[in-house]
């Protein structure tokens, strides 16, 4: 969704602004813009379609002068195509002398451009954001005072939306307001800076606030006051950014994604850090807010994600339930908030988000928090509105995640599902101490296994390069296995642009198998063979009942297994793990080859169309 930068202090803005959109352009965008305030106290903006060089380009052809103080908008089209005059940023009042940027949905514009219609505002725009501008600037002309204006319009506003604004008469302070969109503060010496997240200005300070709902920010060189919409005080509660820049750049990698995948070792890794003892067991001091009476008070538990985060989520139902005997339910969030569900004050809400910022899944934790439930966020991202607004958060430690994609942040998720899955286990005793710090001690080794899986990945990549002009590719999976399927599908459709379907490999005779031509691609998973009930021998028939049709089968197998190669065409080996644990390790050759596929067709593999990396609407 849009990115949103501000600043104001000693250094160039210019640069500031580039800077930080560049660094937010993983959000996707499809138009971006800038205004600034010259000293002397000249607004002027430039802004334009397209990507950000076709912004650097318009601003070289009519440069900006140096200022101290802007802001700066990349877009993804709500309200009216993108086009120029769409663009962020929106100037208000008939002398134009405010400038405005939002990122989110004002749902009640309609009215609003009404109102102002009425009394003769002409508009530059289709946008919903350009009515804010007007109407703002139009409040200052009554009030006199910048903040109360702002606020007086910011509470009439319903819907979604970060808003930052800067006024010619005013050139020394950025007005910002949140509603049900990110915003976080980043505080300088003598500089200070506003941001749609972190990524905006982690450049330039680790010092960071997160604005929180219906709140105001009056943002100088100097000082950063926050209030409510009504005007009291906030007490800002600071917090310090824990990965760096670098982290989120390309650091010499092709791609985003190909980084990211390649920091799968580092991110499970980290996600385990100081909560696994070397005991093998588990300590989850960040959910002391859920209380153990709590805890044995759990009657069900409900997970709630979008897309690949939802994949964590059916993965970890396997290891909570099998550990803690607590039933799970796995619900995508946008269908769960809307159904009516039952929910009580012994249901624990599990949320999963890696940006946590999904309005769905937001939406969905808040409804169940209004029917008593408590909430239990896992979310990669610090001072996210989902982590501020749930009774407990285990963070995943992936750092941050740029390409639209979703890779080290599921492979973290999983991992801390499978943390939680243990954490609750021995909170229900319903495992002996022993079997869990055996299984404490086998999650520690997958770090090591992923690691191993990362530098052998050269059958994945052949395969995803020569198979760029498949048109349809079906994925099977059995237990843990089958959310794998859905997985690799996913990535496959997001990169790929093409059919892709993941199914339970028990379903295929149910229908699916019907697909299934000469020449059919499909990827398995297979379980170990390992274990005394393994669903090996299960898979292995699926196998030879989609080969018998003609399928090209590429198998994801456990090394050592020595019957899979005779029923596929290529046999892509995992190291042995906990069967349980397996996931983390079978994910890893399908992004791969989603991402070597789409690269032999040319494609974008960090911004695929149509495509943003946190879906901040409903
Ligand atoms: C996955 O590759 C996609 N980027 C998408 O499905 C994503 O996982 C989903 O939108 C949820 O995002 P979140 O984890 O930030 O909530």
């Amino acid at each position: 969704m849009c990115g949103i930068v501000g600043y104001v202090g000693p250094k160039s803005t210019l640069d500031v602004l580039l800077g930080g959109l560049r660094r937010l352009e993983y959000r996707g965008y499809d138009s971006a813009g800038v205004s600034i305030i010259a000293p002397g106290g000249q607004l002027e903006t430039r802004k334009k379609a397209g990507k950000l060089d076709n912004l650097i380009a318009e601003i070289t052809n009519h440069p900006l002068p140096i200022a101290n103080i802007g802001i700066g908008h990349t877009r993804w089209a709500t309200h009216g195509a993108p086009t120029d005059g769409n663009a962020h940023p929106h100037l208000g009042g008939p002398t134009s002398k405010l400038s405005l940027i939002h990122n989110g949905i004002i749902e009640n514009f309609g009215e609003l451009k009404a109102e102002l219609a009425a009394i003769g505002t002409k508009f530059a725009s289709e946008t919903d954001s350009e009515v804010a501008a007007h109407l703002i600037a139009r409040e200052f002309e009554t009030t006199g005072d910048l903040p109360i204006a702002f606020a007086n319009v910011v509470k009439r506003l319903h819907g979604a939306f970060t808003i930052l604004v800067i006024h010619e008469d005013q050139p020394d302070v950025v007005l910002a307001a949140r509603r049900n969109a990110p915003l976080v503060i980043g505080l300088g010496d003598g500089e200070n800076f506003l941001g749609s997240d972190v990524a905006a200005f982690v450049e330039h300070t680790k010092r960071a606030i997160a604005v929180g709902q219906d709140e105001i920010v009056i943002l100088r060189a100097g000082s950063v006051e926050i209030r409510t919409f009504d005007g009291t005080p906030v007490t800002p509660v600071e917090f310090t950014v824990d990965w760096d820049a670098s982290a989120a750049s390309k650091g010499g990698w092709s791609s985003f994604m190909a980084k990211e995948i390649a920091d799968q070792p580092q991110a499970v890794a980290d996600t385990l850090m100081g909560r696994l003892g070397s005991d093998g067991s588990v300590r989850l001091s960040e959910i002391d807010g859920l209380s153990a009476q709590d805890i044995k008070d759990i009657d069900r538990i409900i997970m709630v994600a979008c897309g690949t985060a939802s994949y964590a989520c059916d993965v970890a139902k396997y290891a909570i339930e099998k550990y803690s005997r607590i039933p799970v339910q796995v619900e995508l969030s946008h269908e769960f908030r809307y159904r009516d569900p039952i929910v009580t004050k012994n249901t624990l809400i599990v949320a999963v988000s890696q940006s946590g910022e999904t309005m769905d899944t937001l939406m969905a934790t808040r409804y169940a928090k209004e029917q008593g439930a408590k909430v239990l966020a896992i979310c990669n991202t610090q001072g996210a509105t989902l982590a501020r607004e749930s009774d407990a958060v285990i963070y995943t430690h992936a750092g941050p995640e740029v390409a639209v994609a979703s890779t080290k942040a599921l492979t973290a998720q999983i991992t801390a599902g499978f943390l939680l899955a243990l954490f609750l286990g021995a909170g229900r005793e319903k495992v002996s101490t022993t079997e869990l710090r055996r299984l404490g001690h086998e999650l520690l080794k997958m770090p090591a296994h992923v690691t191993e899986v990362i530098e052998n990945l050269d059958l994945a990549r052949k395969l995803g390069k020569e198979m760029a002009n498949a048109k349809s590719v079906l994925f099977l999976g059995r237990n843990v296995g089958f959310p794998i399927a859905m997985e690799g599908a996913l990535k496959l459709k997001e990169l790929a642009y093409i059919h892709a379907e993941g199914f339970a490999a028990g379903e295929l005779k149910h229908g699916p198998i019907a697909l299934i031509e000469e020449g059919q691609p499909v990827i398995v998973i297979v379980p170990s063979q390992r274990d005394e009930d393994s669903l090996h021998p299960k898979v292995i028939s699926n196998i030879q009942e989609i080969r018998a049709r003609g399928a090209k089968v590429i198998a994801i197998a456990e090394e050592g297994d020595n019957q899979v190669a005779d029923y596929a065409e290529h046999v892509i080996f995992v190291p042995q793990s906990e069967s349980m644990f397996a996931p983390i390790l079978t994910v890893i050759p399908l992004q791969i080859f989603a991402l070597e596929l789409s690269t032999a067709k040319g494609l974008d593999v960090d911004q695929p169309r149509n495509l943003a990396k946190s879906v901040t609407v409903e």
